[in-house]
């Protein structure tokens, strides 16, 4: 199975051969003894198989997977996936609508509180979001400890998990009113060091958050303002910027919410579980990839090459950076909109040169044999680091941008973990097939 079940109003009538009854009928081979195991959201209970067992003393019998290919480990209510026919939703609402008349910070109160806010519910929660960007005079001491080449992904993930230092109270995950807060902060905050990140890596003075500005323009603000009394942001680079962090927003779980969900699950504060899962993020195959697709698309350097590195890739040598991937087994609706896109920013930045080479990429895979079969589709990271690159923000900065986008999502995933009762810390099983039981022998003898 590649996608989520679908939601219980898309789900077809039952097959009649269940006889009414939802379970699954186990034989175990072993002993011929037979098991009824009920059936819920086409799902068995894992624990549900520690009844088959050889020997009353036996632990009982477990499910071994690895990566988490076919095990759900949450219930949730806030992204659906569709892979197999290319279909995202936040909360019910399709990825494609959220991106044409919505905006980042409305689609982030619809991640984390379930609902489109009115007008009034939006107006408090952007001003609770941008009453939290600035930060810790501090945190620009602990930003300038960095080396002056430290990878921005790097600083982002050490100075959120600094912030739990400054915010003490954020230990209180049980109470309802300081996870709000929280939750403010962190939405609020991470432009900001994300921004300082940036600015220290190119030796410029950091830029406070001037919150007359859209959620957006206020990065674009921190990030580009030189020596003018004000930065006049783009309108059309600022709405693309936007549309790129709802397109980033959530994405059900994925390497990073598991880990944010997996850290949290010990109930330690907010800041240190989405240092987690911005330290999973930074990897070359979850948020990582976009970076990597311009150093690929570098290493390509002219359509002359595509037809050897894809022979490259075949051969095992590399990946096709920006395509594939674990849900989707059909175009990413999220590259769609991300192509797209890419035209209207082109216009105001130029042409980014790659894109050409990118785009004969995408033709030549989509036709060849080894990606038809294998189901890789171009994925939200193809195209996106094309665009970054055009708005001039440096290739290290691409995995950050994700993380802004994402923070929503991880703390939406982050509650919804705390506030379900089927919730316990997260502690995966092992096979153990180590050795059994020696006796230590002297340093000497060994
Ligand atoms: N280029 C070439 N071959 C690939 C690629 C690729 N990008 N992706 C998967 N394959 C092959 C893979 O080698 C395997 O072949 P075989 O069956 O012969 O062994 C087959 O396709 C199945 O792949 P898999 O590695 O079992 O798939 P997975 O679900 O474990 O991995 C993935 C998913 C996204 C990690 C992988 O497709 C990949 O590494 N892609 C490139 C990195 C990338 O673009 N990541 C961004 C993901 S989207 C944004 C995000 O989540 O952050």
């Amino acid at each position: 199975m590649t996608s989520t079940p679908p939601p219980p109003s898309e789900k077809k009538d039952k097959p009649l051969s269940s006889g009414g009854k939802d379970t699954l009928t186990i034989t175990d081979n072993r002993t011929g003894k037979q098991y009824e195991v009920p059936i819920e959201n086409d799902t068995i209970r894992a624990l549900d198989l520690r009844q088959i067992k050889v020997k009353d003393e036996d632990f009982g019998l477990m499910t071994y997977d690895p990566a988490y290919m076919n095990t759900a480990a949450c219930k949730s209510r806030i992204t659906f996936i569709d892979g197999d026919k290319g279909i995202l939703r936040y909360r019910g609402y399709p990825i494609e609508q959220l991106a044409e008349k919505g905006n980042y910070l409305e689609t982030a109160y619809l991640i984390i509180y379930g609902e489109l806010p009115n007008k009034a519910q939006y107006e408090k929660w952007v001003n609770d979001v941008m009453m939290h960007t600035l930060v810790h005079e501090n945190i620009k001491k602990f930003v300038d400890g960095f080396h002056y080449d430290a990878h921005p992904m790097g600083m982002l993930v050490s100075t959120v998990a600094a912030l739990s230092t400054f915010y003490t109270d954020a230990k209180n995950i049980k109470d309802p009113d300081s996870r709000k807060l929280q939750i403010f902060r962190l939405v609020g905050k991470m432009p900001t060091l994300a921004a300082f990140a940036y600015r220290h890596s190119v030796g410029r003075p950091y830029v406070y958050p001037d919150n007359e500005l859209s959620y957006a323009g206020n990065f674009l603000n921190m990030l580009f303002k030189m020596t003018e009394v004000k930065y006049k942001v783009n309108p059309v680079l600022e709405r693309a910027l936007d549309i790129l962090f709802i397109l980033h927003a959530d994405h059900e779980q994925n390497c990073s919410a598991s880990a944010m969900r997996s850290v949290g699950s010990s109930q330690v504060d907010p800041y240190s579980s989405t240092a987690g899962a911005a330290a999973a993020l930074y990897g070359p195959l979850h948020g990582g990839a976009n970076a990597e697709v311009l150093y690929m698309l570098d290493e390509i350097g002219s359509k002359n090459n595509i037809p050897a590195f894809i022979k490259s890739v075949k051969e095992g040598k590399g990946k096709l950076m920006g395509f594939g991937h674990r849900i989707y087994k059909n175009y990413d609706p999220r590259a769609k909109i991300i192509k797209q896109l890419a035209d209207e920013v082109f216009e105001v930045t130029g042409r980014n040169p790659k894109l050409d080479i990118a785009l004969e990429l995408e033709r030549i895979a989509l036709e060849d044999e080894y990606f038809v079969k294998r189901k890789l589709y171009p994925n939200v990271d193809f195209y996106s680091g094309l665009i970054y690159q055009a708005m001039q923000f440096p290739v290290e900065m691409f995995p950050v941008l994700f993380a802004i986008g994402r923070t929503s999502g991880w703390v939406a995933q982050w509650e919804e973990m705390l506030l379900d009762a089927d919730q316990k810390i997260a502690r995966p099983r092992q096979i153990y097939l180590g050795s059994g039981s020696r006796d230590y022998i002297m340093m000497g003898k060994r």
